[in-house]
C-alpha cells in the first residue's frame, strides 16, 4: 500500500450520522458489518461498545494513533474554513450549523482515537484499500457491507 499521511484529511462521522446516512436498522446492526473507508469515524467504536460486530478497513489504519491525531489537528481549521465557505452546498437539517458540525466531528474522532489502538489489536481496524479486501477468501463472513464513495486509483 503506497499511502502517505499528507493525502489524508480526517473528518470522521459520528455513530448517529452513520445510522442516518446508511439508514441502518436494528436488523442491520445485528449483522457482522464490514465498513469500507471508515477512516476516523466513531461508528466502529460505538457499535462495538453496544455489543455489535464490525470490522473497518481503511488505508489510514497503517498509521498509529499519534500520527492520525496529529493529522486531525493539522487539518481541522482548514476543513472548518472550507465548510464555512461552502456551507450553502449542504443541507443544515439534522445538524444546524458549521460550528455544531465541527463539535460533532471532533467528538466522533476523539471516540475513534480512544478506541483505535485496542481495536486495531483486536482486528476491528484493518489497513486495506479497495478494490482489494485484506482478507483471505472465505476467512470472514459479513452480513452487511457499507462503504463511503471512494475513488479508486
Ligand atoms: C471522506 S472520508 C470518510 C470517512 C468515514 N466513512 C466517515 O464517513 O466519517 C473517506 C475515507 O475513505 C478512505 N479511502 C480512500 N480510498 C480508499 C480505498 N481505496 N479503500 C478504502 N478506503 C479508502 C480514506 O482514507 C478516508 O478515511
Amino acid at each position: 500500500m503506497n499511502f502517505t499521511l499528507d493525502r489524508v484529511v480526517p473528518w470522521g462521522r459520528s455513530y448517529d450520522e452513520y445510522l442516518r446516512m446508511f439508514t441502518l436498522t436494528e436488523d442491520d446492526l445485528d449483522r457482522r458489518i464490514l465498513g469500507c473507508g471508515d477512516g476516523s469515524a466513531s461508528f466502529n467504536a460505538e457499535l462495538s461498545q453496544r455489543g455489535g460486530q464490525v470490522v473497518s478497513i481503511d488505508p489510514i489504519y497503517i498509521f498509529d494513533v499519534n500520527q492520525i491525531q496529529d493529522r486531525i489537528a493539522e487539518t481541522y481549521e482548514t476543513v472548518m474554513a472550507q465548510t464555512q465557505k461552502n456551507r450553502h452546498e449542504f443541507v443544515w437539517d439534522a445538524i444546524t450549523s458549521v460550528e455544531e458540525l465541527g463539535r460533532i466531528r471532533m467528538a466522533a474522532m476523539d471516540i475513534f482515537l480512544q478506541d483505535f489502538t485496542a481495536g486495531k489489536h483486536a482486528g476491528r481496524y484493518v489497513a486495506g484499500e479497495l478494490p482489494t479486501l485484506p482478507f483471505a477468501t472465505g476467512a470472514i463472513r459479513f452480513g452487511l457491507v457499507i462503504t463511503f464513495p471512494i475513488s479508486l486509483q
